[in-house]
């Protein structure tokens, strides 16, 4: 990442502020600097685009002109207003942060910024907007356009995915934010980050921080920002019985194919682990072709981590009632099994299992 000189920091600053001030697109919460209207507005623009955002906002103005008009609304009346915009916590949190204002804060708006965040849903990036739009004063807002445009102008590594980036960019946001106009230099990063920044195919011709763009200057625009897609794990509930008998146990081999292929394993199912009773004892009818019985609690839960997946395994020792049990499984005795290869989550299992025995 590049720093800037005193000087390339001021050149930046005229050319977004003024860049902003020629552009900047007429929207209905821009007419003043009206704390409850940027307010909402900031809330709203957080789940849903500008052009959807538009008639939702003078709707809900023209219904609850000022802030005592919400502040004290009914709740059905503020959910109606909300509705179709989604996140409904998101305008009961508005309505309490704004009791609170008026309640606390003399109905003024604090301009101390501990006590803008203290305000119910309220974030970094809402009393960032707040503080500078409405006071004018130097607080950076931070949100996902802002990252786009920044992390492409210093070309940040760090994934903003993670959520103590977002930290590296308020540092540096302090130092660039310009002191005499800190609502312009804020709503121009955002406004450039909607419309010329853009995620896909940024246009850079028409910038105006072209010429301070490492990115840009390196033709890297879109290996910004830098996110690291989360693989979703997926969790899958297993059930392993510990089938005893005469100093025997029920092993299987696993499939020749997939995760842990031919390694080998307790007779397992996979079910949740909340299941009923009956529907276990079903399910091990049909693969293993097994009556059992067995214990009420689990004697031990095993969590094992795969990169993609994660077991969550609760381990029961059990009996055999009927025994008709399919070729799938066979009798081993410890010093057998010592010669085959069991995967961890299955070591924990024996070795949790012979604790509680007492064997170790
Ligand atoms: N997105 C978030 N805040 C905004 C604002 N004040 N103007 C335009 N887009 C925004
Ligand atoms: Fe974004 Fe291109 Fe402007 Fe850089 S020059 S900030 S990549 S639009």
């Amino acid at each position: 990442m590049k720093t800037l000189t005193p000087e390339k920091i001021d050149a930046f600053r005229r050319a977004l502020v003024g860049w902003y001030k020629k552009n900047r697109r007429d929207l209905p919460w821009r007419m003043n600097q009206d704390p409850y209207r940027i307010w909402v507005s900031e809330i709203m623009l957080q789940q849903t685009r500008v052009d959807t955002v538009i008639p939702y906002f003078e709707r809900f103005m023209t219904k609850f002109p000022t802030m005592t008009d919400f502040a004290y609304a009914e709740e059905a009346e503020i959910l109606k207003a909300w509705e179709g915009l989604g996140y409904y916590s998101r305008v009961r949190n508005l309505q309490i942060g704004m009791r609170t204002v008026i309640e606390e804060f003399g109905g003024e708006m604090p301009r101390d910024l501990k006590d803008v965040l203290s305000l119910k849903g309220v974030g970094p990036y809402t009393a960032g907007a707040i503080l500078s739009i409405v006071y004018g004063l130097p607080e950076p807002a931070v949100d996902g356009n802002v990252m786009r445009v920044i992390s492409r102008i210093f070309e940040i590594p760090d994934d903003i995915m993670k959520s103590k980036t977002r930290k590296i960019f308020e540092e540096l946001l302090y130092q660039l934010i310009d002191p005499d106009d800190p609502s312009s230099f804020n709503q121009g990063l955002m406004e450039i980050g909607a419309l010329v920044c853009t995620p896909t195919k940024p246009m850079c011709l028409l910038c105006p921080l072209q010429e301070f763009c490492s990115a840009h200057i390196n033709g890297k625009e879109t290996d910004y920002p830098v996110k690291i897609k989360k693989i979703k794990t997926k969790k899958i509930d297993r059930i392993a019985m510990i089938v005893e008998k005469e100093g025997q146990v029920l092993v299987e081999k696993r499939p020749e194919e997939g995760l842990l292929a031919n390694l080998w394993q307790f007779p397992t199912i996979e079910v949740s682990l909340s299941d009923h009773p009956e529907l276990i004892r079903l399910a091990i009818q049909k693969e293993y072709g097994l009556d059992l019985e067995w214990q009420e609690t689990p004697f031990v839960h095993v969590r094992h981590i795969f990169s993609h997946l994660v077991w969550e395994m609760d381990a029961y020792t059990a009996k055999v009632v009927a025994e008709n049990h399919t070729e799938q499984v066979k009798w081993m005795n410890e010093s057998e099994m010592a010669q085959y290869a069991f995967p961890v989550p299955y070591q924990k299992v024996w070795q949790a299992f012979l604790k509680q025995k007492g064997e170790i």
